[in-house]
């Protein structure tokens, strides 16, 4: 008889963002009339930068002609991607990464989802709340968690992300083998400096235990003291993998690609307390169960890193940090507490003791326009909303004067 993995019957019924999509669907068919303006799922809406364009149509006419043709790539991402990447993204900021400790992918999702296939089933997990769903679903599908009660899965270190310590979630108290982090963060829109993050990397070096670091709001960052990438902390290169992603920075969400990196001295242990490698468990897996990225799309990625494509990148962000602070001036104009949208995309706004999924029913009924219900990404998230800045600015305006309207 064949049997599911009944980990999955743990799961919440389905994916936050599928279920907001679900009911803003039901809604726009109910109210077919209604201009509904998209202020949750943080998805761009601007064009690809030009530079990416251009090499995407010359990478396009190479695969046209047999001479230029290319068939599989190299699993781990083209020579040219990666040495752009380690070259800018890391080395131009003092932070030590090689070329071949970069794994290019389709996605920062899949990634940060896939990466704990690599560790034991039994280690202790801390996870922020409010948190990416990805990094908590992957691990109750993998069996590292109980039952869900009262709004949390048994058996995981919930790292409490709150107004009393500024979204920045204190060291656990008890000891913990794998910690998720993201900053920018997503949802809260927070920033860690570089002293909190390095508390955070001696704490792993201290339990032997593992960071993964979610990197993919870093284009987002305008205060030069933040740090952008965890590698830029002394001691990180042993004990945390860094996830970056082309989604939000050029605009590569329907394109798709991104990238991890796995520092050759990074290391977990056996059952038997042999320190091994993970850069080659992570390179295992990558070349099993994954065949590259397209040619074009890499070339295209490549270009970000062009004169001409770093412009066009600093333009692109510019752009969604402006809605980020309009959002951010007309919602405390509005009296409400808020945090983020500074240095990230994202706004998470106390809803002064609304329900999360009440404010957004109440704000897709009266304003048509959508956010994300805080509750949807922990317990902790309950009595908030998040607002994303991905839209047109015009857009953004409208949402939030009648954001203003339905409040009144
Ligand atoms: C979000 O809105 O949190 C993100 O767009 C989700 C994602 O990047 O998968």
């Amino acid at each position: 008889m064949i049997t599911i993995n009944e980990n999955y019957l743990k799961l919440q019924a389905s994916y936050l963002f599928s279920d907001i999509a679900k009911r803003v669907a039901s809604f726009q068919q109910a109210h077919p009339d209604r201009d509904i303006i998209r202020l949750g799922i943080g998805d761009v809406t601007r064009a690809l930068p030009a530079a990416c364009i251009e090499a995407l149509h010359a990478a396009t006419d190479e695969m046209a002609a047999d001479a230029s043709f290319r068939g599989y790539g190299p699993e781990q991402g083209y020579g040219f991607l990666r040495e752009a990447i380690a070259e800018n993204d890391f080395r131009a900021r003092g932070a030590d990464v090689n070329a071949d400790e970069i794994f290019v992918s389709d996605g920062a999702k899949c990634d940060t989802g896939n990466i704990q296939e690599i560790f034991s089933t039994t280690i202790k997990i801390a996870i922020p709340d409010p948190v990416y769903p990805v990094y908590l679903d992957t691990n109750v599908m993998a069996g590292r968690t109980g039952i869900f009660a009262d709004g949390r899965y048994q058996g995981l270190c919930y790292l409490d992300s709150v107004r009393e310590n500024n979204y920045v979630p204190r060291l656990p108290s008890e000891a913990v083998d794998l910690i998720y982090l993201c900053f920018p963060n997503n949802p809260t829109g927070s920033t860690i400096s570089k002293e909190q993050l390095r508390t955070w990397v001696d704490y792993a070096r201290e339990n032997r235990a593992v960071i993964l670091f979610d990197a993919a709001y870093e284009a987002f960052i305008r205060d030069e003291s933040l740090p952008r990438s965890i590698y830029e902390v002394e001691g990180a290169r042993e004990v945390a993998i860094e996830f970056r992603s082309y989604s939000k920075t050029a605009g590569f969400t329907g394109t798709r690609c991104a990238y991890t990196v796995v520092p050759k001295e990074c290391v977990a242990y056996d059952s038997q307390g042999n320190r091994q490698l993970l850069h080659p468990l992570w390179n295992r897996r990558h070349c099993t169960k994954f065949n590259g990225v397209s040619y074009p799309i890499q070339k295209a990625a490549a270009a970000v890193y062009s004169e001409a494509g770093k412009k066009q990148v600093r333009e692109l962000t510019d752009y969604y940090l402006r809605n980020a602070a309009l959002i951010k001036k007309e919602i405390t104009a509005l009296g409400f507490d808020s945090v983020g949208g500074d240095n990230a995309p994202y706004i998470w706004i106390d809803g002064q003791g609304r329900d999360s999924w009440e404010f957004f029913d109440m704000l897709l009924n009266k304003a048509s326009v959508v956010c994300t219900p805080g509750s949807g990404f922990g317990r902790c998230g309950q009595g908030y909303i998040r607002l994303s800045a991905f839209n047109s600015y015009e857009n953004v305006q409208k949402a939030m004067a009648r954001i203003k309207q339905a409040l009144l």
